[in-house]
């Protein structure tokens, strides 16, 4: 089961080529028991791995490499309209969210085609087109390493924020996520369709009260048309998170770029991080093996197949410090770098 000297290339979608000293495949909750007290005898960093779709390796990983890929999914009808679906951490996001749609249970349908594991989706609150894991999370089912038992984790516990969680903060390194669960709809399902970009794919389709279904089908059209299949182009989709500043910085920005995009929220304003990399020039850029991605410059591609961790890194340096000196903003990386 622990095996030693494992290539990571096919475990993380930006396609790097680094190792693990040690590797182990999970598939059930006995099985991590084992592993984790071979990694304490052994004094091991642990990391765990689910879709690999968010994290960037810039160096062989010298601890173990946890792949939790427990499968599963099942259903509990709470009431009249809702049904809580759990599903095991090492399920496809995709495919997960397939299965609902096809089900027409609502909630997860604006998160269609986002790539990595179920397991993962509350470590950063994925989110897309209007929606949030945040709206829909029910409860998840977690091993804790320093208790030593399962515990389930409510919506407060988990403390979501945009792209965050308690995952990445205080409980960092302290869970392994074993199994969500999502409370969605029946029928009367609230449709989130004020997205601009779906807005303008539904005209396109001529339908004017869109099934669960058809969002599925605009937010898949929508990716494939600006985001990068990972399968065909190592990407992480966004790079970096998008910045909220502070509005009198934001209104001192407006005086010199009039045209900046914008989404205000109480005293702050997010800003697309996407529009100020591209306002630096990087959109479609490339240096040696990456590559902003010439549709969507916030994704930073492996446009060769054989960039380094350490490249792509360093890459993400540069526009960091483009944008900064700029527009004095300090753009923050959504992407794990390991
Ligand atoms: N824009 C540009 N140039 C670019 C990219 C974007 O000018 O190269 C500007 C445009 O004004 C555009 C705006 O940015 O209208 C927003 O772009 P988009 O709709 O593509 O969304 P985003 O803010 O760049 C976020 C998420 C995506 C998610 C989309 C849709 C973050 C960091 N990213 O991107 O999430 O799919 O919204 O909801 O919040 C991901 O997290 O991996 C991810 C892909």
């Amino acid at each position: 089961m622990i095996r030693e000297n494992i290539s990571l290339k096919a475990f993380n979608t930006f396609g790097v080529e680094v190792s693990a000293k040690y590797f182990a495949e999970i598939s059930d909750e006995n099985q991590l028991k084992n592993v984790l007290k071979f990694a304490e005898e052994n004094q091991l960093t642990i990391l765990f791995l689910g879709g690999g779709s968010n994290i960037l390796f810039t160096k062989n990983f010298d601890g173990i490499v946890i792949h939790l890929n427990l499968k599963g999914i099942s259903e509990e009808i709470l009431d009249e309209n809702h049904i809580l679906v759990n599903a095991k951490s090492g399920e496809n996001w995709h495919n997960f969210v397939m299965y609902c749609v096809n089900k027409n249970y609502g909630g997860i349908e604006n998160l269609s085609l986002i790539p990595g594991n179920v397991g993962t989706s509350p470590i950063q609150n994925i989110g897309a087109y209007g929606t949030e894991i945040k709206d829909v999370f029910r409860h998840c089912k977690v091993w804790n390493l320093q208790h030593e038992k399962i515990e389930i984790l409510n919506l407060e516990q988990c403390k979501f924020g945009y792209r965050d969680s308690v995952f990445k903060r205080e409980g960092k390194g302290k869970y392994a996520v074993l199994e969500v669960g999502f409370k969605l709809t029946r029928k009367h399902h609230s449709i989130a369709m004020e997205y601009g970009a779906i807005k303008s794919e539904l005209e396109k389709l001529n339908i004017e009260n869109p099934s669960i279904k058809d969002i599925s089908n605009s937010v898949i059209a929508i990716r494939k048309s600006k985001l990068p299949d990972p399968k065909t182009l190592g990407n992480a989709g966004s790079f970096f998170k998008n910045p909220t500043v502070p509005l009198e910085q934001f209104e001192k920005l407006t005086l010199k770029f009039p045209e900046i995009p914008n989404y205000p929220n109480g005293d702050f304003v997010k800003i697309p991080a996407g529009w100020l990399i591209e306002q630096c020039g990087w959109k479609g850029k490339q240096i040696g093996n990456v590559a902003s991605h010439e549709r969507q410059s916030l994704v930073v591609v492996n446009k060769t197949g054989n960039a380094t961790g350490k490249e792509i890194f360093d890459f993400s340096e540069k526009i960091i410090r483009s944008v900064k000196e700029k527009f004095g903003i300090m753009l923050e990386r959504e992407v794990n770098v390991v």
